[in-house]
């Protein structure tokens, strides 16, 4: 598919197409969304109520994305590579199926779904490893109208059932087992443990990936190898409203259990198309790789549904970085001669720390474009990945984006346009952030740090949280009246380039990873001898935010150190590995006001490692206890 004329070529013509899009939005995004195929146009382009979260894109318009991911490239590319999926042992044969093989198996898959009793609306959970069949998964839904919640497969049986539970999924899709690096996990077993507690579920469909002996639940689990056997391959794709559910994907915040953030269908399509396009600069034969995990956003957006709208070849990754050695990422760009390459900060400081040798074994003479997303990228991995990886000739992509808005809001687009380390630069045609001081009004100094917020909808910005929409209104749009606000907080240099310092709720980032400290806090509670806790981020080298836990223990029962093992392991079983506290301090008291309120500020800076400047501790019910906790320090 030739690019179309929406992809940016130039720095100018990127300003020429952000006026016009602030100018007029509904032109703007009216003609992005005529090169896609619709089966019937919208009555209206947006329309939208900041103060009660309702927005509408393409209004009243009937599509479905995997017509648009797949059919609509099978006349003219239908033996393109589609999707190229590397396995974890670089010794096993990786896999590549054209956009025709991958077509007939969607709709095989979703032939599979319809025959297990699924139907539009149905929610399908999907608990799977990076194997190919995720990426099927995710679009046999799409195809049938499902709305597919994926749930990353490092999350404990806890976790996925509160997932399954509030969202009252009729199905999950998962795999035997899973491998990463040497690791191998029974995923099935997490499953069967999670549907323990979960009653919405009344089929499993799951994926042979290793040979291991698995459990199967008579009446509820079958295999799908076995399921395709008994189905064909033509599965007309069900026509879906612009606004019908797409998927939901949970996320934490500050405050309360995880969220399900819902995505829709057409804004969401057009948006994913338009912005990969445009930051990788996405050319017809281009090879691209996103090294996430298709259970986190970056996955949905930027390996699954924008590489295929846009007709590329997606690379997908069942591995680790780090296996079989450190130099795997570049070999595999090598291997297959990829041309963008995405990742996150934390796996660029993770590969810079074992050494350049690793990188400078490859030629990498086929990048054009690098990017990375999920945190702040530090000025030092910055230059390495600069220097190293895109041999000082590729544009490092800078992207800052969200759960919540479904795909990139700020970043160079290639090399259109300056590029500055930490900083991820200017808005994408479309989207109108403003900086606002604390009393809520905007402001356009440089250099002075305010909050991010955003003026204006866009194409695939969340619509609800599902089975909860005041929680919508009151998380992302009543902080700041007529706003969407992000919770992170920048800054804009004098030329107007965005710099994003960080979270500024209490929502922890660990390797590009969202947990709210409220969440665990309430998993650290679980330990019978826990009293009380206090969770709080500091800074690490590899992961850029580390967990530091205070923590009050009553009854104690235990020595500190099984102690501290006990309270690492009630995390791992209610949230998952990714969440472990990298750090327990085991405490009398908490630094509170005479209200009850937990100081933070206090147990943030002693985390840092900063005693210096504490403040006034006067004020606190129990002064003594700042003592304690900064002589204990970790
Ligand atoms: C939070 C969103 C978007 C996919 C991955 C994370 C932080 C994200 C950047 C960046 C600085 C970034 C923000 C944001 N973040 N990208 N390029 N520079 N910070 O999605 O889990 O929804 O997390 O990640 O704090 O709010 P997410």
């Amino acid at each position: 598919m030739e690019s179309p004329w929406y992809r940016v070529n130039s720095f100018e013509h990127y300003k020429q197409l952000y006026s016009q899009s602030v100018e007029n939005p509904d032109k703007f995004w009216g003609d992005v969304a005529e090169s896609f195929r619709w089966r019937k146009k919208w009555d209206s382009v947006c329309e939208w109520d900041f103060n009660q979260a309702n927005i509408s894109w393409f209004k009243n318009g009937k599509l479905n994305i995997t017509e648009n991911c797949l059919d609509r490239h099978l006349s003219e590319n239908g033996d393109k590579v589609a999707l190229i999926w590397e396995p974890n042992d670089p010794k096993e044969k990786y896999i590549q199926w054209t956009y025709r093989e991958l077509h007939n198996r969607v709709c095989r898959f979703a032939n599979v779904l319809k025959e297990n009793g699924c139907k539009k609306g149905d929610v399908v959970a999907i608990y799977m490893p990076m194997i190919p069949e995720l990426t099927v998964a995710v679009l046999a839904c799409a195809r049938i109208g499902a709305v597919h919640s994926v749930v990353f497969a490092g999350f404990s049986a806890h976790a996925l059932a509160d997932r399954i539970n509030d969202a009252q999924a009729k199905m999950v899709l998962t795999s035997d087992g899973l491998y990463r690096g040497l690791k191998e996990i029974p995923v099935k077993r997490v499953v069967d443990e999670a549907l323990l507690i979960c009653s919405s579920v009344s089929k499993v469909v799951v994926v042979q990936r290793t040979s291991w002996a698995v459990k199967m639940k008579p009446g509820r689990d079958v295999w799908l190898h076995e399921e395709l056997d008994k189905v064909d391959s033509d599965c007309p794709a069900e026509p879906m409203d612009s606004e019908d559910m797409l998927f939901i994907l949970y996320t934490s915040g500050s405050t309360g259990k995880p969220k399900g953030i819902v995505h829709t269908c057409g804004g969401y399509m057009v948006y994913a198309d338009f912005s990969f396009r445009n930051v990788f600069q996405y050319d017809e034969n281009d090879i691209y790789w996103c090294t996430a995990d298709i259970g986190w956003v970056t996955g949905h957006t930027y390996i699954v549904y924008g590489p295929l709208l846009s007709g590329a070849t997606t690379v997908m990754f069942e591995g680790v970085p780090t296996y079989p050695d450190p130099g795997r990422f570049w070999q595999i760009c090598d291997k297959y001669g990829v041309n963008q390459f995405y990742t996150a900060p934390t796996a660029i400081r993770a590969l810079m720390a074992q050494g350049d040798e690793h990188v400078l074994s490859y030629s990498l003479d086929s990048l054009k474009v690098i990017g990375t997303v999920g945190e702040p990228i530090n000025e030092e991995a910055w230059y390495w990945y600069h220097v190293h990886v895109g041999k000082e000739r590729c544009p490092v992509v800078d992207t800052w984006w969200q759960t919540e808005t479904g795909g990139i809001m700020i970043s160079a687009l290639g090399d259109h346009g300056p590029h500055k380390p930490t900083y991820a630069g200017y808005p994408l045609p479309g989207i109108q952030p403003v900086l606002l001081d604390g009393e809520g009004n905007e402001f356009s100094d440089s250099d002075k740090e305010g909050y991010l917020a955003i003026k204006h909808p866009w194409p695939s910005m969340l619509r609800t949280t599902y089975g909860d929409h005041q929680r919508c209104i009151n998380t992302y749009f009543s902080h700041y009246n007529g706003y969407y606000f992000t919770g992170d907080g920048a800054k804009r240099d004098e030329n107007g380039m965005f710099r994003i310092i960080g979270r500024v709720d209490d929502v922890i980032n660990v390797s590009g990873h969202r947990f709210g400290t409220a969440e665990i806090e309430d998993a650290i509670n679980r330990n019978p001898q826990v009293a009380e806790s206090a969770v709080v981020g500091y800074p690490h080298d590899i992961k850029g935010q580390g967990i530091y836990a205070y923590v009050i223990v009553r009854d104690r029962i235990d020595d500190d150190e099984v102690l501290r093992a006990e309270i690492v392991e009630t995390v791992v079983e209610e949230i998952g590995k990714i969440a472990k506290p990298d750090k327990i301090q085991l405490v009398s008291g908490l630094p509170k006001t005479r209200s009850g309120k937990i100081m933070r500020r206090i147990l943030r800076k002693v985390a840092e490692g900063d005693t210096t400047n504490l403040g006034d501790t006067s004020t606190l019910l129990d002064p003594k206890i700042v003592d304690e906790i900064t002589e204990g320090a970790i």
